[in-house]
């Protein structure tokens, strides 16, 4: 398996991966193994590329795994990210308030399904962080409450924080947190 930043011959990949796993292209069923909720354009990963913020799995040429990371300033583009940047300044880990420059906006993270349980995820979550640990020391992500997957995965699993929730559009949302010099448990 190969770790690496995205470029745009990847593009294509990515928006395969994300037509699977995207939740209005999912019955409920499906969604028991987790959902994506946020869209990307090809111009807003290009963008994203661009700013060195998409992780990629690569297995033989083929993006079996994302991540997208991104400072504030790139996410208000939704507006989720938005409402969530309108409280940021509200919360407080270690100590420290958070801030647009002292923590950015990981995820969307998708795993194509044969690769899950596999030990992918904390792997790419550990190519990902560290090098977002050498931009900023807090990662801050957000988990829909219905994606029991995704939070069993980042909170039981990788010991990300819940730091609030919230409500949006009529989903009910985690908040969650990590400090990015801390190497997740093996
Ligand atoms: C979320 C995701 C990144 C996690 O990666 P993964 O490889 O599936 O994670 P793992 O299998 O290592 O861990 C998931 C854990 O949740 C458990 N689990 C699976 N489905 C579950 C469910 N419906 N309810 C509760 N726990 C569940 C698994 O058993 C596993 O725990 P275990 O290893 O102790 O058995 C991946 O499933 C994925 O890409 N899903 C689709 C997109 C997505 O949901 N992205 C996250 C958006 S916030």
């Amino acid at each position: 398996m190969e770790y690496t930043l995205a470029t745009e011959e990847n593009i294509d990949g990515i928006l395969e991966l994300q037509a699977k796993n995207l939740v209005t292209n999912l019955n409920d069923d499906e969604k028991e193994d987790g959902f994506v909720t946020t869209p990307f354009s090809i111009d807003q990963i290009r963008d994203l590329i661009e700013l060195q913020g998409v992780f990629i799995a690569l297995d033989d040429k083929k993006v079996v795994s994302y991540v997208m990371c991104a400072s504030w300033q790139y996410w208000i583009q939704w507006p989720m990210f938005e409402y969530m940047a309108s409280f940021l300044d509200t919360l407080e880990y270690k100590g420290k308030k958070l801030t647009f420059e002292n923590s950015y906006q990981y995820g969307p993270i998708c795993i194509d399904k044969e690769y899950r349980g596999t030990g992918l995820f904390k792997d790419i979550f550990e190519f990902a962080r560290k090098e977002m640990n050498k931009r900023y020391p807090i990662l801050v992500t957000f988990i829909n409450k219905i994606n029991k997957r995704s939070y069993e995965a980042h909170v039981r699993k990788l010991g990300l924080e819940v730091i609030t929730e919230f409500e949006f559009n009529n989903n009910n949302f985690y908040e969650l947190v990590y400090d990015t010099s801390k190497a997740v448990a093996q």
